[in-house]
């Protein structure tokens, strides 16, 4: 029996973090060549173009696809290139290259057991042997896989490309192998294990993950083989996988390296990509999602993940995701949670602990309890006594409470525990995991752990027997169907519909790298978006592989899925659109139906561009004559704000629904028949600031049961008026007015005191601007002005007849902040000025104001009202000479 290394995680830090722009980091774009030159010299005409005008840069990474994207990533030596490079004349576009955050799963529990006992258990002996047994994994029946694989829709012919940590195909469910004729066929590693999204790449042609598990995760959802003892199996698992690896073994990505692999996906012929990565942003003109949503324009379907962020309430939308024609996955909860059960010698139970798989114990084991007292606060929170026996042949049973979990684990162990469970302190329904390091760890309930304690107590000899190869899944009625409470919710600030549609990624049982473990549980946005990857690959297999497939594929999907409650004891009422999209997808429905309803998305923008007269197209594609019946089905409108403050979730729901005209609500159509439907929207009505969300669904039912559904969204309010600046004390409270100027030691630099304050600008002494946006801006600047200038004051140059002296800060397509504490999860955005401005310079000594300014949704960014500005009290710069 080998020991088994346990690490449970839950709650990892969420991904609530802005993407943050690479300083002198650039995408720069060419004009296309044209069709006299050569395209190989683009490039190096740019190089020449960028060295005549003296621009100093090295070439972080080069694209190369016509029509998409020409031209390179680069690197200025220093800021003072900029103007320079944007002069170039051959240079189309030029846009900062952010850095995306590592994708961090919201739970995740995993088994890190040997491989090879744990193959070996499963009785691999690296064939298949269909057929396989019913498919029975809960997320399949959710959605209807299992009767697409019972068909024999599989994925076969269809390649996919997994943009991720890499794929440990090592694994023999993810077929063992690299290379022609194996499962994962192809990709490439572009980074390295050592990239952290800083550092320079060190590319290698072999995409193996063996150090951080969560493409393996991925590739798993889309595609494990069928045939294990857990009988889960990928959603596409005949599919060719390619794998492309973007993330090093820690940290996090460059946008620029996340683009090329796209690309290259897209060069590789791919007819779906995967993407389980982003971060908080929220507009569609970011670069990531623009080429995101050019290549699906171009007929490879992109699906990527929603983000993790729902607790932050709307308007919280993640890049890439955000790509206009870009498949925005949010999750659902799974309705079972895969765990174990183990059963006790006196017949109670089964037990459930909280572990992916079973802990390799053969035969029944005795427990050794640390102490009999069930309201023990202090359990296993010291060394155990002397007289305590060898635990290592035992099951060590301690309470939760009081100190950490690894406290009481390493006390059991030093007297050899290699079993530990811990049983809850509290009646509640769920369990957590545990973050183990090297221990076999998990939690049981409360009633368990005290009838164990009390059973042993009363002098029964109890042992507890535990399965192995056999998954317990335990229902989860209080949230399972519903959509997981840390999917992220739209729309973009632009008014989007985001997220697209919704598939199982809560509690998902998975493939992981063999020395990890080989199977894990995860959840998070990236588990759904391979889910719904993979019924993509079913929907292009059973349909045909053309681009009128693809083009259609998101419609297919959102207009086919399940409507999505908000909870499960009154189903009455929708959740959202704003996170749940069009619903649960059903990739069965999406398959077979016979009606075709177009677009799937009805996006009516807020009030002031509002865009209430609609239509949607009904078409009978089947093979009868169909009698159908149109209605108007709302979604809970949501409100988002409060007071200017974005609202965390849950959001409030309000009564207020948008009403709907409808011509005509029934109608006949012989097959080959089409319809317009006339849809004449009146939003709900919005006395207040609240920007009440308001969605629904447009429902299209058949005689022959068919049900389908065009969704709309849109707010109750003037984005242009949605006010940015956040110029209140509510964040840091009485004293703290944002924005605020603050020195090295974090003290205020008072408004009212116009003694300026002189930084001599070394690392320890420089200004910060500490702000926060309260609604996302698609610009913000911060410039530096002279002191004696104000607002006011009307002149005759730049901003409001302010002159700018230099820009020192630029942040393109941004969110708003959170309400999380701390600037890492994007509560607030300190910029710490070093002294040099945009174009490379020292501000000259003297005394500065600094002027913040975002731009207004929907402004115009040469109208000096469509800005909100703030300018900052008085402060000094004093370089001395030798200082720096
Ligand atoms: C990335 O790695 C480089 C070189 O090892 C190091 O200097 C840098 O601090 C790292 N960055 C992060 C964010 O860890
Ligand atoms: C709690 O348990 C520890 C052993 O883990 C034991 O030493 C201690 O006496 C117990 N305390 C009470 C109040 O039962
Ligand atoms: C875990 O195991 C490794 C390898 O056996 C060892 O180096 C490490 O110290 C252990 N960690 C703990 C916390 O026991
Ligand atoms: C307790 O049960 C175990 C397993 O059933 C058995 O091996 C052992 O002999 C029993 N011990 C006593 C004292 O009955
Ligand atoms: C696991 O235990 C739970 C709770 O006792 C029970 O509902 C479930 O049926 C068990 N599952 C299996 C496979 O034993
Ligand atoms: C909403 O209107 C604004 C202003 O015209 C526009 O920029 C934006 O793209 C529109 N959004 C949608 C989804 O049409
Ligand atoms: C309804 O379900 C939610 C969880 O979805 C739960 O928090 C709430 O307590 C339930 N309400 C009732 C009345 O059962
Ligand atoms: C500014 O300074 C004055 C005098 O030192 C003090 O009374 C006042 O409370 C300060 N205001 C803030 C906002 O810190
Ligand atoms: C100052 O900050 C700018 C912008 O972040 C950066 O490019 C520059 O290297 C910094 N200079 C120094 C001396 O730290
Ligand atoms: C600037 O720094 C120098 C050297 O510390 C000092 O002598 C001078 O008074 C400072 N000037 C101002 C305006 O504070």
């Amino acid at each position: 029996m080998m020991g088994v290394k346990v690490i449970l995680v839950l709650s990892l830090a969420l991904s609530a973090a802005a993407l943050r722009a690479i300083p002198n980091a650039y995408f720069v774009e060419l004009e296309p060549s044209s069709e006299l030159t050569p395209r190989a010299t683009s490039h190096s005409s740019l190089y020449s173009d960028l060295d005549a005008a003296g621009v100093k840069y090295t070439v972080r990474t080069e694209y190369n696809i016509p029509d998409l994207f020409v031209g390179a990533a680069i690197d200025l030596a220093d800021a003072s290139h900029y103007a320079g490079l944007i002069s170039v004349g051959s240079v189309k576009r030029v846009k900062p290259v952010h850095l995306i955050p590592r994708p961090e799963p919201v739970s995740v529990m995993i088994p890190d057991a040997p491989s090879p006992e744990l193959i070996a258990r499963d009785g691999f002996d690296g064939r298949w042997y269909p057929p396989y047994l019913p498919d029975t994994e809960s997320t399949h029946v959710m959605t209807g896989v299992n009767k697409l694989h019972a068909e024999g829709l599989t994925g076969r012919g269809i390649k996919i490309g997994i943009i991720d940590t890499g794929t440990d195909y090592t694994n023999p469910w993810l077929g063992g192998c690299f290379g022609p004729g194996c499962k994962v066929a192809l990709g490439w590693d572009l980074v390295g294990d050592a990239y952290n999204g800083t550092n320079t790449p060190m590319p290698d042609p072999d995409p193996l993950d063996q150090c951080a598990g969560h493409g393996s995760h991925v590739a798993g959802i889309i595609g494990a083989n069928p045939g294990n003892v857990y009988n889960i199996s990928g959603v596409a698992y005949d599919a060719t996988l390619a794998s492309y690896r973007v993330f090093g073994c820690a940290d996090d990505a460059g946008e620029d390296v996340i683009i090329h692999a796209m690309l290259m996906a897209y060069d590789a012929h791919c007819d779906v990509i995967n993407l389980s990565l982003g971060g908080v942003q929220g507009w569609t003109s970011s670069y990531a999602g623009v080429i995101a949503s050019k290549l699906a324009d171009k007929g490879m379907v992109v699906v990527i993940s929603a983000g993790n962020d729902g607790q932050y309430g709307a308007w919280y939308a993640s890049d890439p995701a955000d790509g206009q024609s870009v498949v925005a996955a949010a999750s659902v909860d799974n309705v079972v949670t895969p765990l174990q059960n183990f059963t006790l010698s006196d017949g109670y139970g089964p037990v459930p602990y909280y572990q992916a798989v079973a802990y390799a114990i053969d035969g029944p084991m005795k427990f050794y309890v640390t102490s009999f007292n069930t309201s023990n606060t202090t359990d296993a929170c010291n060394p155990l006594p002397d007289d305590t026996p060898d635990l290592s042949n035992y099951v060590t049973l301690v309470r939760r409470g009081t100190c950490a979990f690894l406290t009481k684990a390493a006390n059991v162990e030093a007297k050899g525990a290699k079993y530990i469970l811990v049983y809850d302190n509290l009646d509640e329904s769920s369990l957590i995991g545990i973050t183990g390091q090297n221990q076999t760890i998990a939690m049981i309930s409360q009633a368990a752990g005290v009838h164990i304690v009390n059973t042993i107590a009363s002098g029964v000899n109890l042992t507890a027997t535990f399965p192995q190869n056999t998954l317990a899944n335990l229902p989860n009625p209080s949230t399972g169907g519903l959509i997981s409470t840390y999917s992220s919710i739209g729309p973009t600030y632009d008014m989007f519909f985001k997220p697209a549609v919704a598939a199982p990624g809560g509690n998902i049982f998975s493939t992981y790298p063999v020395n990890l473990g080989t199977f894990a549980v995860l959840s998070g946005t990236s588990m759904s978006s391979p889910f719904v990857t993979g019924s993509v690959a079913l929907l292009i297999q059973a349909k045909g592989r053309s681009p009128a497939t693809a083009a259609h594929a998101r419609e297919l999907l959102e207009t086919t899925s399940k409507l999505v409650p908000a909870s499960n004891n009154n189903t009455s009422v929708l959740q959202t659109a704003a996170q749940q999209g069009a619903g649960l997808i059903s990739a069965y429905n999406a398959v077979h139906y016979t009606t075709l309803l177009t677009p799937g998305e009805l996006l009516l923008n807020d009030t002031a561009n509002f865009k209430g007269e609609q239509s949607i197209k009904v078409s009978n594609a089947g093979f009868v004559k169909q009698v159908y019946s149109v209605s108007h089905v709302p979604a809970a409108t949501v409100l988002t704000y409060n007071n200017s403050l974005a609202i965390d979730s849950p959001l409030p729901f309000s009564q207020a629904a948008a009403s709907v005209h409808i011509t005509p609500t029934t109608f006949t159509l012989f097959p080959g028949e089409a319809l317009d439907i006339s849809l004449k929207f009146t939003p709900p009505k919005s006395d207040d600031d609240t920007y009440p969300v308001y969605s629904g669904f447009i429902v299209v039912k058949s005689h022959v049961g068919e049900e389908l559904h065009s969704s709309y969204i849109g707010v109750a309010g003037s984005l242009s008026a949605a006010h940015i600046i956040d110029n209140t004390d509510t964040y840091w409270g009485p004293g703290y007015t944002f924005p605020l100027l603050t020195d090295a030691n974090e003290n205020n630099i008072n408004y009212t005191d116009l003694k300026t304050e002189y930084f001599t600008m070394t690392p320890d002494d420089q200004p910060t601007l500490n702000f926060r946006f309260l609604f996302g801006t698609v610009i913000a600047y911060v410039d530096l002005v002279s002191a004696s200038l104000n607002l006011q004051r009307r002149g005759k140059s730049s901003f409001r007849g302010l002159p700018l002296l230099g820009n020192i800060l630029e942040l393109d397509d941004y969110p708003r902040s959170s309400s999380a504490t701390d600037a890492p999860d994007n509560g607030y955005y300190p910029f710490q000025w070093n002294g040099t401005c945009a174009n490379g310079s020292y501000a000259a000594n003297g005394e500065y104001k600094m002027l913040l300014r975002a731009l207004k949704v929907t402004g115009d960014p040469s109208n000096d009202a469509d800005w909100e500005a703030w300018l900052s009290p008085i402060f000094g710069v004093n370089i001395t000479t030798g200082s720096l």
